[in-house]
């Protein structure tokens, strides 16, 4: 937490879909995207405490893709000054992704940075599925400090977008069942590619925005549809709150800039 707001930031970023080589549907490159994001970070003067990346890593079918994809993670480290977390989502190569820092012996772990507990699980079957729900439930049988942020790829919930209205976690209600009563301040997701903010049973549920590609809500109902748009989440966890606000990457005329006074308090 920053003595001087009172509040933890938690960068979130999700479903990168870095690809081995040439451009994701012929337009995205993951690898630049991430280094946006750490440039942004730098011109905004942000000091997160943490980045959370939720899966969907890399592209479905690009094993190759992770050595890149692992540098850009160290990149963005050394960008932001904070460590990077990782899970993985159903498009990443669960093989390929144990050379990622932290993947080595498990997709699923505990991180602890400083007073927050990071709980990263791996849904990249669709589900968490037993053995992982019983270590998660032993993990949370204990609050940690500031509290616990879970992160999972597929959230625990459905979108409103009809063609995603059953894409969430399939052990959706078990994973609930378990939170309930515990620390968590709040579930970080993806995989929807749109943000989503809900409250499951008293649990905030983010899910985060695509960095690589934004499912619009008026294509036709029986389709999805990806339009270029790169967006991260800034999560701040306050004493009695959290909140997360989207950032777009892209970087419109701006229609006017004018200076605001900002008590010191506020400051990022
Ligand atoms: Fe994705």
């Amino acid at each position: 937490m920053s003595r001087a707001t009172g509040r933890s930031t938690v960068l979130h970023i999700s479903d990168v879909h870095v690809t081995e080589r040439g451009l994701l549907y012929d337009a995205v490159d993951g690898i630049a995207r991430l280094r946006a994001v750490g440039d942004y970070v730098r011109r905004s003067q942000m000091t997160p405490e943490a980045v959370l990346i939720t899966g969907d890593l890399a592209q479905r079918g690009n094993p190759g893709a992770y050595g890149a994809l692992r540098d850009a993670v160290s990149e963005l480290r050394d960008a932001v000054q904070a460590p990077v977390l990782t899970i993985i989502g159903n498009h990443d190569d669960t093989e390929a992704a144990r050379t990622l820092d932290g993947h080595e012996h498990s997709h699923h772990r505990t991180v602890l940075v400083d007073g927050i507990r990071f709980v990263l699980l791996d849904s990249s079957s669709g589900e968490l599925g037993a053995a992982q729900r019983q270590w998660l439930a032993d993990e949370l049988a204990t609050p940690h400090g500031e509290g616990t942020v879970v992160a999972v790829h597929h959230p625990p919930l459905g979108s409103p977008l009809p063609t995603l209205a059953k894409a969430g976690l399939r052990d959706a209600e078990q994973l609930l069942d378990i939170l309930v009563g515990t620390d968590t301040r709040a579930v970080l997701a993806g995989h929807f590619h749109h943000p989503l903010a809900a409250h499951v049973r008293d649990i905030p549920v983010m899910v985060g925005p695509s960095l690589a590609y934004h499912q619009v809500m008026d294509g036709r109902a029986d389709r999805i549809s990806g339009h270029d748009r790169a967006m991260f989440s800034v999560v701040h966890l306050h004493a009695d709150a959290v909140t997360a606000t989207s950032v777009s990457l892209e970087t419109p005329t701006p229609l006017f800039s004018s200076s605001v006074a900002v008590p010191p308090t506020l400051h990022r």
